[in-house]
């Protein structure tokens, strides 16, 4: 049996109280829009906010189907990554600080097992772990359409505390580029942590 770590000093206790806010979970899972993960790892990397990442098999099924990009190349982006089979990860605990996840996209899979409590792999035990630390989820679910079964998992999902944030495109910011579309996505999403990466061209901002 191991031996109980020493406590740290009260000193270091009190330097660390703001621990984790700098942290962000992000979760990549295989829904069609893997383009919405990279770009928001891209983001997050570039203006110095600390991610963690948990991709599943079949997001790397996606990424090979919809890009060019390799894996590593995604891993590349993230200050560390995980295993989705890794359940002894430092994000399987909320006495790891964050600030929260965000599965972008996030297969119905994915959210179905998130909405239950399942948890069968890394991915959604964090999920679960943000949740009941009573931090923020956000979901960026894709699928169309949805069924009454998908609908309810959704209702579910939110429910206990997660946010539901589908890449729905706002056409009022005059999109000119499918890149214009998906930063105006990440951009919404980051909003819902407070972080403003100058991605979204703001309703009637312009006008002031
Ligand atoms: C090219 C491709 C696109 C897919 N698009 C979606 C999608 O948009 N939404 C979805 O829920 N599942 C989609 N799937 C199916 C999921 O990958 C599948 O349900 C998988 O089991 C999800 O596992 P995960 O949640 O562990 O990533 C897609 C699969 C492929 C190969």
């Amino acid at each position: 049996m191991p031996s109980p770590r020493k406590p740290k000093s009260a000193a270091k206790k009190s330097v660390s109280i703001a621990s984790g806010s700098n942290r962000l979970i992000v979760g990549i899972s295989g829904a069609s829009g893997i383009v919405y993960g990279l770009r928001l790892l891209e983001v997050l990397k570039g203006i110095g906010i600390e991610t963690h990442l948990v991709m599943s098999k079949s997001a790397e099924v996606t990424l090979a189907y919809e890009t060019t990009v390799k894996v590593a190349a995604v891993k590349a982006l993230a200050h560390t990554t995980y295993s989705n089979t890794d359940i002894a990860a430092a994000i399987s605990s909320g006495s790891f600080k964050t600030r929260g996840m965000i599965i972008a996209p996030c297969s119905i899979r994915s959210v179905s097992e998130i909405a239950t409590g399942v948890t069968s792999s890394l991915m959604s035990r964090a999920a679960d772990v943000v949740l009941k630390e009573r931090r923020r989820l956000v979901l960026v679910v894709r699928e169309s359409p949805l069924h009454t079964g998908h609908l309810r998992t959704l209702t579910q999902a939110s429910e206990i505390g997660a946010i539901i944030a589908p890449p729905m495109p706002a056409f009022y910011a005059q999109p000119e580029t499918l890149a214009d579309l998906v930063d105006h996505t990440v951009g919404r999403v980051l909003d819902l942590f407070d972080v403003d990466a100058g991605l979204v061209r703001r309703w009637r901002s312009d006008d002031q």
